[in-house]
């Protein structure tokens, strides 16, 4: 976790104006931040140090977005949430800022909750671990003699109900060392060796060597390295491929608007999601149809198949319980980014509350998606070919071990699409070389990836046409042999309403190639039929942990791969708004108990998909790209296909060789 080449981060100055942003949406700006923190600090700044986990900006009610969005004169007060905690103590404090009247407006203690791990705390708990006298000596049983050289990541500790952690802020972690210094530690697990920490007072509450009356397995031998400093020869990597844009992009950006071929979106971020699209709208004919409200990935959890020794913990929220947004990178031009690149900035706080910029964490450019369309006539000889593109807004976020590259993708078709892109180091254990348990694959002799998921939660704030939406899911239906079937090749789709939360709790099903449509009852398309997008399942993946479990239980939102529920301000986040820690039971599971209408109402659909991940060898040292994600697709949305009336025309780049 601490071994990522460093983000190019610097601390904003401090502005003696608020230059306030230019739509209520905007993520906050980095003046907007250094006054939270003024204002929360004077507030509550008597008693130990305050801790800042998040600030953000406290998004508008919807109908006064709407209302602005008609030109109607509305006054919105630009508001900022905060969650601070303090040193040394347990809770939560979370409360309002209005930044027009410069007070705190709201607030109030959760003495439960507790904020998540924040980066600026990665480096001190391996620091604590590796001053522990026991620790040390448990390493120097394995052989490992150079303390400077092992690395502890500071994995979250959940919620197991093992005594002497409760009421706590804990990191329970595991350790790794180094071959010599700068080589890639992930090689060489240190097996069966975990320490908790308490995080509040960074001392060590445990440490728990499953080796401690046996043999552990020995320490892996060769190294195995990804830096390219340490290779002497490369192969061949081919020769240069340029994207030229001779015109430039065709997007055009005004403040966080983008605008492109038909579509427009405000591209937010926040810490905790990190990349947020909102108002996402298509225009024909100079009228412009809104589709999404609001779209981001709002959690995930990486479940891992191990009950062998403490990897059972090893469930992690990396969204909930550290914040993609403010694990996101700096990217670089030619490298994570290809093309004529926009990129912005993003703006979060340090665990201190100043500013802390992030430069270029949001990539914006356009991509060839190949042909769009095409028709040959045979008996004229005539060929007509159109080719798409599609626009791509991504950001790369280092959590630990892993890297996820988050891509939103708009295609000129009406498709909507968001992929996943896993990539980085697979989280290692140790075994005897040549016999890894059934629960992992060696990756290379003693090294082993164990069998995990990573599930991630969409929170997909629909506005098809406008805010009332229905979900309806599609089956394929056989009718029996006989009168209804007499050839035995008849199938047809049924779709059933799902009129409220807990009809709407449901799996993929592909032995029916079942599907989901989000439909605006009041809109019809020129067949007549309500105006609809499609939300096909393409990386369902099916849980394993068992629902009744300690992870199973804080992670209720893995079992179903559809939830809907009726917009609400305060349902942010599936696995609840603070998973550190967090009790059974919060967040999707808690919420549709209600089993609430979402009938012909605001609705938001949560779409659960991922990667399921027996490991490979060749996912080390450093994992190729995997991918997994969804797609939206206009269903009727168009009257026809939209890319039709593009222009004819063959790209002039091109050439034979
Ligand atoms: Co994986």
């Amino acid at each position: 976790m601490m071994d990522h080449a460093p983000n190019t981060t610097s601390k904003a100055t401090s502005a003696d104006t608020a230059r306030h942003a230019s739509h209520p949406l905007d993520p906050l700006a980095p003046q907007e931040i250094a006054a939270v923190t003024e204002l929360v600090s004077a507030r509550f700044g008597n008693g130990a140090p305050l801790r800042f986990e998040r600030i953000e900006v406290k998004e508008p009610d919807k109908a006064q977005l709407r209302a602005l969005e008609q030109g109607e004169p509305v006054a919105i007060t630009r508001e900022a949430r905060f969650s601070i905690y303090r040193a040394g103590e347990i809770g939560v404090t979370e409360g309002i800022v209005d930044l027009d009247a410069g007070a705190i407006t709201a607030h109030r203690d959760l003495p439960d909750a507790r904020p998540m791990i924040m980066i600026e705390e990665f480096l001190a708990i391996e620091a604590a671990v590796k001053a522990s006298p026991e620790f040390i000596a448990a390493c120097k049983r394995r052989g490992v003699e150079d303390i400077d050289l092992v690395c502890v990541d500071p994995w979250s500790a959940g919620n197991f109900d093992v005594p002497g952690e409760e009421g706590k802020r804990l990191s329970h972690t595991f350790c790794w060392v180094r071959s010599r210094p700068h080589d890639n530690f992930y090689a060489r697990p240190i097996e069966g060796l975990n320490a908790v920490v308490d995080v509040d007072s960074m001392s060590v509450l445990r440490v728990d060597d499953y080796y401690r009356d046996r043999t552990p397995p020995p320490l892996a031998q060769a190294e195995s390295n990804y830096a390219a400093r340490f290779f002497e020869t490369y192969k061949p990597g081919g020769k240069p491929l340029d994207v030229v844009q001779s015109e430039g992009p065709s997007f055009t950006m005004e403040g966080n608007r983008l605008k492109w071929l038909g579509w427009d979106v405000r591209v937010g971020f926040n810490g905790r999601e990190g990349l947020i699209l909102h108002r996402i709208g298509f225009t024909e004919n100079g009228v412009r149809r809104p589709v999404i409200a609001r779209a981001s990935i709002a959690e995930m959890v990486v479940p891992y198949g191990s009950p062998e020794n403490a990897h059972h913990r090893k469930n992690v929220f990396d969204i909930g319980e550290y914040g993609l947004g403010k694990l996101a990178n700096s990217l670089t031009l030619g490298c994570d980014c290809l093309g004529a690149i926009r990129y912005l900035d993003a703006h979060v706080n340090g665990i201190d509350g100043t500013p802390v910029t992030i430069g270029n964490a949001i990539c914006i450019h356009e991509e060839d998606f190949g042909i769009g369309w095409k028709h040959w006539d045979f008996r004229t000889d005539e060929t007509e070919v159109r080719r798409m593109r599609r626009l791509v807004i991504s950001s790369i976020s280092t959590v630990g071990n892993y890297e996820y590259a988050s891509y939103w993708y708009l295609y000129q078709s009406g498709t909507i699409e968001f992929e996943m892109k896993a990539t980085g180091i697979i989280n290692t254990t140790g075994c005897e070389p040549g016999k890894p348990s059934r629960y992992g694959v060696e990756v290379m002799p003693g090294v082993v990836g164990q069998i995990h998921q990573h599930l991630f939660c969409a929170r997909l704030d629909m506005e098809v046409d406008g805010p009332e939406n229905t979900v309806l899911e599609c089956n394929v239906v056989v009718p029996p042999k006989g009168p209804d079937n007499p050839h035995g090749n008849a199938f047809y789709e049924e779709q059933t309403l799902l009129t409220s939360e807990q009809a709407a709790k449901r799996r993929a099903n592909q032995a029916t190639m079942r599907y989901w449509k989000v439909i605006n009852p009041g809109r019809r398309n020129a067949v007549g039929k309500p105006t609809s997008f499609k939300l096909e399942p393409l990386h369902a993946v099916t849980p394993f942990t068992d629902p009744d479990s300690p992870s199973g239980k804080r992670g209720g939102f893995m079992f179903e791969h559809l939830w809907v529920t009726p917009y609400h301000p305060d349902e942010r986040y599936p696995a609840g708004e603070y998973v550190n820690h967090s009790k059974p039971g919060e967040g999707l599971p808690a919420w549709t108990a209600q089993d609430r209408s979402v009938e012909n109402t605001d609705l938001v659909m949560w779409h659960v998909f991922g990667l399921h991940h027996p490991v490979r060898p060749e996912d080390f040292p450093v994992q190729p790209v995997v991918t997994c994600g969804f797609k939206l697709m206009p269903s009727g949305f168009f009257d026809r296909n939209p890319m039709i009336d593009l222009p004819p025309g063959a790209n002039k780049g091109s050439c034979c060789v």
